[in-house]
């Protein structure tokens, strides 16, 4: 099995990482593919996952409300956060489904409260839990530069 980091769109690496020193994270065999894993450099958490295109490093923070990742499920690039369901795309850094909250997507659209198909559009109950859900965009990833040597998985931190 051939381990390789998955390419990133350049501008949205994480800011203070372009030319820093990386660091060991994982033995390579210790995320096989599919898997998803959270190491902890002091108080930055980074998920490692293991997609089809290869190994991405990213903040362990889903991009809507900061729950952890490595809680969800990777199929492919695509991850699944555990707490509103939202979908988001390791490949292109965006939500493919936007959590169940609704609010703003990264571009400022702005979605609406999920409903289950075939059902009545739930309705946001006024006041200001439902405004500040409005209110919160889903963020792109920032992306950790990844090199595999010697079996290991380095990632680049930040100064
Ligand atoms: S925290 Fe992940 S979808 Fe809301």
């Amino acid at each position: 099995m051939t381990v390789r980091p998955a390419p990133f769109r350049p501008e949205l690496v994480a800011p203070g990482t372009r030319g820093r020193p990386f660091v060991t994270a994982l033995a390579a065999e210790e995320l096989p593919p599919g898997a998803l894993r959270r190491v902890t450099f002091g108080d930055l958490d980074i998920l490692l996952a293991h997609t089809t295109d290869g190994i991405v490093a990213v903040d362990d923070r889903c991009p809507h409300m900061s729950a952890p990742l490595s809680f969800g499920e990777l199929d492919g690039c695509i991850v699944d956060c555990p707490l509103h369901m939202g979908r988001f795309d390791l490949r292109r850094g965006e939500p493919v489904r936007m959590p169940t909250t609704g609010g703003l997507d990264p571009d400022g659209r702005s979605h609406p409260v999920w409903s289950p198909p075939g059902r009545e559009p739930k309705l946001d109950p006024p006041g200001k839990k439902s405004e500040v859900r409005k209110a919160t965009r889903v963020r792109r990833f920032r992306y950790y530069p990844v090199r595999i040597r010697d079996g290991r998985i380095e990632v680049a931190l930040p100064a």
